[in-house]
C-alpha cells in the first residue's frame, strides 16, 4: 500500500513509504532487491560492498535463538569492479538504490564511493562497522576521528548524500554522531557485538567467535540509540534494528527517525512483510490522527 500518509522523503529522495531494505539481507543480487521493491520496500541498501571479492567465514556463519539472529557472515561481497551490473538491474524497477560501502580507511572509502555514485545510486551508505586496522576487535565506528576523517573525504568525493551507519558497540553514541557530522543522515542501528555456545560442542557457535545481534530483542536497544541522538544532535536519522511490525515502525519514528530498513524480519517472514507493514502503519496512523508519518518523527522526545 502507497497511501500519501506514508509517502515521505530522506534528504530530497522521494519514498513511497518509509520502509527501506537494510543491509545484507537479500541485496547482494540484483534480481533479490528488484523483487523486494516491487513487492514494496520504497527502496533498497545494497549489502556492504568492498573493494575485492569476498568469500566470507566458514560455516557456521548464523546462530539463530529466540527473537533474535547472531552473525558472522564475513562481509561476503563481489567486490566493486562486480557489482555496478547488480545494481543497473535494481534500479530497473525505478526505486532509489543506495549504495553500502565499506572500506578499511578514509581512501579505500572515498574511491569505493565514487565507483557506487558511477553505478547510478541514490545515495551511499558507510559501514562503519568494520574491523579497526588500528585495533584487533574494535571497530571503525567506535574511534571517532576515523569517523570524522572518513565522512568528510566521502563527502569531498561525491555529490549524492551520504548515510554514516554507526554501531552500537561504543561508548558514547552521541560523541560519534557529531563527528559524522559532515554526513547528511545517520542510520542507527547496525549489529550489536554477541557470541552463543555449542553446549554439546563445548565451543563457540560461530566459526568467527563473535557476531552480530540483530532482530526483535535489539529494537529497544535502537530505540534508545536513535532518542538519545535525535534529542542532543537533531540530525536526521534512518532507523533499524528489529522492526517486524508496523508499531515497531512507529516506535523508530517517534524516537525520531525519519524512516526506517528492515533487516532479519525479512529471514523470518518473507519478502511479503514489506506491504503488510505499509498496510498496517497507515492504519495506525490514520487511528493516531496523523496525516503523514512525517508528522509522527521525534514526537516522543521530552523537551
Ligand atoms: C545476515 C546479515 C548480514 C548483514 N550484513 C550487513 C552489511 O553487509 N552491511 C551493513 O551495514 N549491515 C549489515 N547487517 C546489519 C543490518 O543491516 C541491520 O543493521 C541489523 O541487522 C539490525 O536490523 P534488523 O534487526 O532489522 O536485522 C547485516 C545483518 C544480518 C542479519
Amino acid at each position: 500500500m502507497n497511501s500519501e500518509r506514508l509517502r515521505t522523503e530522506i534528504c530530497g529522495i522521494k519514498l513511497d513509504n518509509p520502509l527501506i531494505l537494510a543491509s545484507g539481507i537479500l541485496d547482494e543480487n540484483g534480481y533479490t532487491m528488484a523483487r523486494i521493491l516491487r513487492e514494496g520496500a520504497a527502496a533498497v541498501v545494497t549489502k556492504s560492498i568492498g573493494s575485492d571479492e569476498r568469500t566470507g567465514y566458514m560455516p557456521p556463519v548464523v546462530s539463530p535463538g529466540d527473537g533474535y539472529l547472531l552473525n558472522a557472515i564475513g562481509l561476503t561481497n563481489p567486490g566493486i569492479d562486480n557489482y555496478g551490473e547488480e545494481i543497473a538491474i535494481a534500479r530497473e524497477v525505478g526505486k532509489p538504490v543506495i549504495g553500502s560501502i565499506f572500506g578499511k580507511d578514509a581512501e579505500e572509502f572515498s574511491t569505493l564511493a565514487g565507483k557506487m555514485e558511477s553505478f547510478g545510486v541514490s545515495a551511499l551508505e558507510l559501514n562503519l562497522s568494520c574491523p579497526h586496522v588500528k585495533g584487533f576487535g574494535s571497530e571503525i565506528g567506535s574511534d571517532p576521528d576515523a569517523v570524522e576523517e572518513i565522512v568528510n573525504e566521502v563527502k569531498r568525493a561525491v555529490s549524492i548524500p551520504v548515510f554514516a551507519k554507526l554501531s552500537p558497540n561504543v561508548t558514547d553514541i552521541v560523541q560519534i554522531a557529531k563527528a559524522a557530522e559532515a554526513a547528511d543522515a545517520l542510520v542507527l542501528i547496525n549489529t550489536i557485538r554477541g557470541m552463543a555456545i555449542d553446549v554439546f560442542a563445548r565451543k563457540p557457535s560461530l566459526t568467527n567467535v563473535y557476531g552480530g545481534l540483530s532482530g526483535r530483542a535489539i529494537k529497544p536497544v535502537g530505540v534508545r540509540l536513535v532518542y538519545e541522538v535525535k534529542k542532543e544532535t537533531g540530525r536526521t536519522i534512518i532507523g533499524v534494528g528489529g522492526i517486524s511490525c508496523a508499531q515497531d515502525v512507529l516506535e523508530y519514528v517517534m524516537a525520531g527517525s525519519s524512516c526506517v530498513e528492515l533487516g532479519t524480519v525479512l529471514m523470518e517472514e518473507g519478502k511479503g512483510i514489506f506491504s503488510k507493514v505499509s498496510t498496517e502503519l497507515s492504519i495506525l496512523l490514520d487511528q493516531l490522527g496523523f496525516d503523514n508519518i512525517s508528522d509522527a518523527v521525534g514526537v516522543a522526545i521530552s523537551k
